[in-house]
């Protein structure tokens, strides 16, 4: 039997995968400290199955990390836990840099102590190492812009513009699009892909890096402020509010359903692919607005209205030059989210 450790396994895509992993037939340890903000209510994570065993660890402590590598000896890492605000990031980065690259080689060294090593390790990146990505000029010219800065954002300037150019995103792919975060937990998320991807390297483990878009569903924390969006739409849907749209409603973003996520990461573990390297999105962008007016049709919801504020490390443009056969459609993932908040129309 496949022994699996998970971190941040009770979180919204953690609980999903530990569950799919359990009906694989893995023996599965979660390693998950349950973060406040985003478990403010439960003190034991009920979403997990019986069989998992769950331990409460802090990935900052290292004592910790090593006690349950070393009581777990797992084949397979997940490595899903991580602070995850991004605006929240620029003003809390020692936060974001202890939990997210401290953590992670916290959980390296745990290897090196008990001199073990795991078969595989599957990080869950994020899109947000590329920043603003790669635009495109109408002669053909490629740039990455700078990050947008706060008299841009002021001064409603939302697209990037270099040298004059007019320019329009291009699609991320993980063997051409240049990294260039522009935030703090983009900068420690790209970290975890250096460090992942180094050590096992050296220790000869295979490595899987999954560079997620943005993912949305039902079961993500609505107590966060700083993540999912969508979720945030949906629940002020459900309360009968307008829902506010940042900047000029015109931000683009790849939503990728959780459970398509979940297949791939499931997929990551079985490792048929080797040392891979890859952009988890739907392969289809969308503007912000578009889907906050999709949510608030479907739960009967006023009209969103474009409120042009704006956040600073948000970028403009982001998604996946491909998704995957069989990904969940917007409007249908979309359907099933405001359905999880209970105020879907009947018709
Ligand atoms: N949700 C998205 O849209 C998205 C997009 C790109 C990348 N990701 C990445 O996917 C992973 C999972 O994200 P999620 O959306 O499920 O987030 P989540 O916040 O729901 O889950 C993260 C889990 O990690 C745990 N955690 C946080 N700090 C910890 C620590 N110090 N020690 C142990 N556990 C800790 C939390 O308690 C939580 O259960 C993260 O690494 C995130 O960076 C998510």
């Amino acid at each position: 039997m496949t022994t699996t450790l998970v971190t941040g396994g009770a979180g919204f895509i953690g609980s999903r995968v530990v569950r799919r992993l359990v009906e694989l037939g893995h023996h599965v340890v979660v390693a998950d400290y349950l973060h406040p903000q985003v478990h403010p209510e439960t003190s034991a994570p009920t979403r997990l199955p019986p069989e998992v065993r769950f331990q409460a660890i802090d990935l900052t402590h290292a004592p910790s990390v090593d006690s349950i590598v070393r009581s777990t000896l797992p084949d397979v890492v997940v490595h899903l836990a991580a602070e995850t605000g991004t605006g929240q990031s620029l003003t809390e980065a020692s936060r974001h840099a202890k939990v997210n690259v401290l953590g992670t080689t916290h959980l390296l060294d745990a290897f090196t102590n008990r001199g073990h090593v795991p078969d595989r390790m599957v990080l869950a990146s994020s899109r947000a190492i590329y920043g603003e990505g790669a635009w495109i000029g109408e002669d053909g010219t490629v740039v990455y812009p700078r990050q947008r800065r706060p008299e841009d954002f002021a001064a409603g300037r939302w697209d990037p513009v270099v040298d004059g150019l007019v320019l329009r995103p291009l699609p991320h792919r993980a063997s051409v699009t240049q990294p260039r975060p522009t935030n703090v937990y983009a900068v420690t998320k790209l970290a975890q892909e250096h460090l992942v991807t180094v050590w096992c390297d050296a220790h000869d483990v295979d490595t899987a890096v999954l560079r997620l878009q943005n993912v949305y569903g039902p079961g993500q924390t609505a107590t966060n402020p700083y993540t999912g969006v969508l979720t945030l739409f949906a629940v002020r849907a459900a309360r009968g509010q307008a829902i506010e749209v940042y900047e000029d409603g015109r931000i683009l973003r790849d939503f990728v359903f959780v459970d398509d996520v979940v297949d791939e990461i499931v997929r990551a573990v079985d490792g048929t692919e080797r040392g891979m390297l890859r952009d988890i999105g739907s392969g289809r962008p969308s503007t912000i607005l578009e889907t906050a007016r999709i949510i608030a049709e479907l739960a009967g919801s006023p009209e969103p209205v474009v409120t042009g504020a704006y956040r600073l490390g948000d970028v403009r443009a982001a998604h996946a030059a491909e998704g995957g056969t069989g990904r969940t459609p917007l409007r249908e993932g979309l359907a099933r989210l405001v359905a999880s908040m209970g105020t879907a129309r009947s018709s």
